[in-house]
């Protein structure tokens, strides 16, 4: 079964402009995606490519359940998404979608530890879930995220004590807390220099290594030739979808960087 599938994905956005005071108002209709069918399966780690204003982040706020297409459908892990109520649309965004933003998005004057655990709290209204036992778990579960970024020994810390490329190791730790059904990162490395960006680069291909869904919206060729697919967006359409051959291997690239890195300094 796909984890996503969407077909005939459309989304129009309606502007209301008022040229002159005697003038009616005209609506104008922008068409931010066209028609686009995309389906991927559990284990893919997908880049989104393309131009500025050819559609991505539109397509990744109706990935991410932040918005509803205009019209088409879009079946996440098995669930139709496009006619769910705004309750059971909410709980797919909290429960099978883990985000990773470019700018972290963490709570500032709140532990690495504390930051993992918040997406449990969603858990709270589930049913037959005791409240001693969530508790318990709820911290397990955010130390066993952070394990897996390694970052266990940074829990305590707050986000302006860590690095940005260890506060983008709590995002994904936070992303991933919840076992969702893929992660959507948004330029994850944007705010990061070189060897921050080949280490949570790395991170992901461990993360993929182990089964872990990605979708990654990336600006950057060599960035998306990590990833095992790229998808291509032009004005709205799905312009090229291509395999990625030459796959790069993150954490060796980290390692000669390093190297060069290090007898640059030594040179200095
Ligand atoms: N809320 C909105 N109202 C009206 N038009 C919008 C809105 N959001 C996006 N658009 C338009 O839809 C098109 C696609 O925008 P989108 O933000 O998805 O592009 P993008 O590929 O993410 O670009 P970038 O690389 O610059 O972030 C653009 O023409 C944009 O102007
Ligand atoms: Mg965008």
């Amino acid at each position: 079964m796909s984890v996503i599938e969407m077909r005939q994905i459309k989304r129009e956005y309606r502007m209301d402009t008022k040229k002159s005071k005697r003038k009616q108002s005209e609506a104008v209709i922008v068409r931010a995606l066209r028609g686009l069918d995309f389906s991927a399966e559990e284990g893919e780690f997908v880049s989104v490519m393309g131009p500025s204003g050819s559609g991505k982040s539109t397509l990744m706020n109706i990935l991410g359940c932040l918005d509803k297409p205009t019209s088409g459908t879009y079946m996440l892990d098995g669930v139709e998404t496009s006619t769910s109520s705004a309750n059971t649309f909410a709980y797919i965004r909290n429960r099978k979608i883990g985000f990773v933003f470019q700018s972290f998005n963490l709570l500032s004057r709140t532990t690495a530890l504390e930051n993992v655990e918040l997406p449990l709290f969603y858990r709270q209204k589930d049913k037959n879930d005791g409240k001693q036992r969530i508790n318990l778990s709820r911290k397990e579960k955010a130390i066993a995220a952070l394990r897996e970024v390694g970052l266990e020994n940074r829990m305590d810390h707050f986000p302006s004590q860590l690095s940005g490329g260890q506060q983008q190791r709590v995002a994904i730790a936070r992303a991933m807390v919840n076992d969702p059904a893929f992660i959507l990162a948004d330029e994850p490395t944007g705010n990061l220099d070189t060897g921050m960006t080949l280490e949570i680069m790395g991170l992901f291909q461990q993360l993929n290594d182990m089964g872990k869904t990605i979708i990654m919206v990336t600006h950057e060729p060599e960035l998306a030739a990590y990833t095992k697919r790229i998808i291509t967006l032009r004005d709205g359409n799905l312009v090229s979808d291509c395999p990625v051959t030459e796959r790069g291997n993150a954490l060796s690239d980290l390692a000669k960087w390093k190297k060069d890195h290090l007898l640059l300094a030594e040179d200095i």
